[in-house]
């Protein structure tokens, strides 16, 4: 644990649940435009209103003196950012900090796995929609599969043996290739989890249009799987089933099939230091102004993140049916 002097070292907020698990956004950019993600024109931050790497060391380092255990890195599409791996290596030595852990899109894992693990990344989450090269290039619009592949290898290879697949199931476009994906997961003997899309940020197609339901998927696995349910929880919106004499756990993400929220136990810091409380809420504090204000002086930022503990929503409500998305911001500014 870091020492922050007299406060406390355990983040409670008002509906009694504890807060140990932070999501940090590094960059809202990103080399790919998934069709779900982003829109096809999307324009990024400026440079000065993006946190600074040195800021957001110590952010983390703030959290974690107040008891978070487990950070996230994500973006956008966080190893794109220059200098990411010199802020992968300041988080990893914070003593106090159980898991160190990112999402990533993949594309540089071939040059960057070892590094990370050296670094002390303890779990790699790679989003991976579709095994069709011609199909992949039409959801991320510009990536390449053939790289993201060899990244997962690499990964693999450096030694990392909690990889786990992230897959968006979209009706009409990929929701054919759930048992492909599941079976290339088994192969590999690493996990996977299906996401239902959620409506954040503004995109080029209404999200009722694409939706798949994780209860379809699920019976679609069990078409050719035994799934075996497991009780065990990340706090978050996932459920687990494990696959009898395989390395592969299979994960839910269920934002409008099931409520998770009493057990949420994480916060969201934006690539722009807004702290949210929920994914799926606008409430926030802005950290940045804190962070420049106060370069020399944790207090404002203790307080602030302890304050906000009191509107942390107790849930979120998305609506698919609703015209507008329930966020305005997008994933990859908020994190994944
Ligand atoms: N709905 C569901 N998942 C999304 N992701 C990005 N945007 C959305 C969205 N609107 C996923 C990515 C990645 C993870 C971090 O979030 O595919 O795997
Ligand atoms: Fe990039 Fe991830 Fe968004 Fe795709 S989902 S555009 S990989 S940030």
């Amino acid at each position: 644990m870091q020492d922050n002097g007299t406060y406390p070292n355990t983040l409670i907020d008002g509906f009694g649940r504890k807060v140990d698990y932070i999501r940090l956004s590094i960059t809202d950019r990103c080399d790919f435009r998934c069709v779900y993600c982003m829109s096809e024109d999307m324009t990024f931050l400026p440079r000065n209103e993006v946190l600074s790497l040195e800021e957001c060391a110590r952010l983390v380092k703030i959290f974690v003196s107040l008891g978070v255990s487990k950070v996230r890195i994500t973006g956008g599409e966080p190893l794109v950012r220059k200098n990411a791996l010199w802020l992968f290596k300041e988080i990893g030595q914070l003593s106090g900090l159980r898991e160190l852990v990112t999402t990533t899109n993949g594309s540089q894992l071939e040059q960057q796995a070892e590094a990370l693990k050296t670094a002390g990344v303890r779990r790699i989450n790679i989003s991976l929609d579709s095994l069709d090269a011609e199909r992949f290039r039409k959801i991320t619009r510009v990536g390449d599969l053939d790289k993201v592949l060899r990244g997962i290898a690499a990964a693999k290879l450096a030694g990392f043996h909690n990889i786990k697949l992230n897959s968006v199931l979209m009706k009409g476009v990929n929701d054919d290739e759930a048992l492909p994906l599941l079976a290339f997961a088994v192969d590999q003997g690493i996990d996977i989890s299906f996401i239902e899309e959620m409506p954040l940020g503004d995109v080029d197609h209404t999200r009722d249009s694409t939706y798949v339901s994780n209860e379809a998927t699920l019976k679609l696995l069990q078409t050719r799987y035994e799934l075996i349910s497991s009780a065990e929880t990340t706090g978050g919106p996932a459920r687990y089933w494990r696959i009898p004499n395989t390395n592969t756990k299979v994960g839910f993400i269920s934002p409008h099939s099931h409520n998770f929220c009493e057990s949420c136990n994480r916060v969201r810091i934006t690539c722009k230091g807004e702290l949210y409380l929920c994914l799926g809420q606008e409430d926030k504090v802005d950290l940045m102004p804190l962070l420049r204000e106060f370069p020399d002086d944790d207090r404002p930022l203790i307080e602030a993140i302890i304050g906000s503990m009191r509107i942390k929503p107790k849930g979120h409500d998305f609506d698919l049916k609703r015209a507008a998305p329930a966020v305005i911001r997008f994933m990859s500014h908020t994190g994944g």
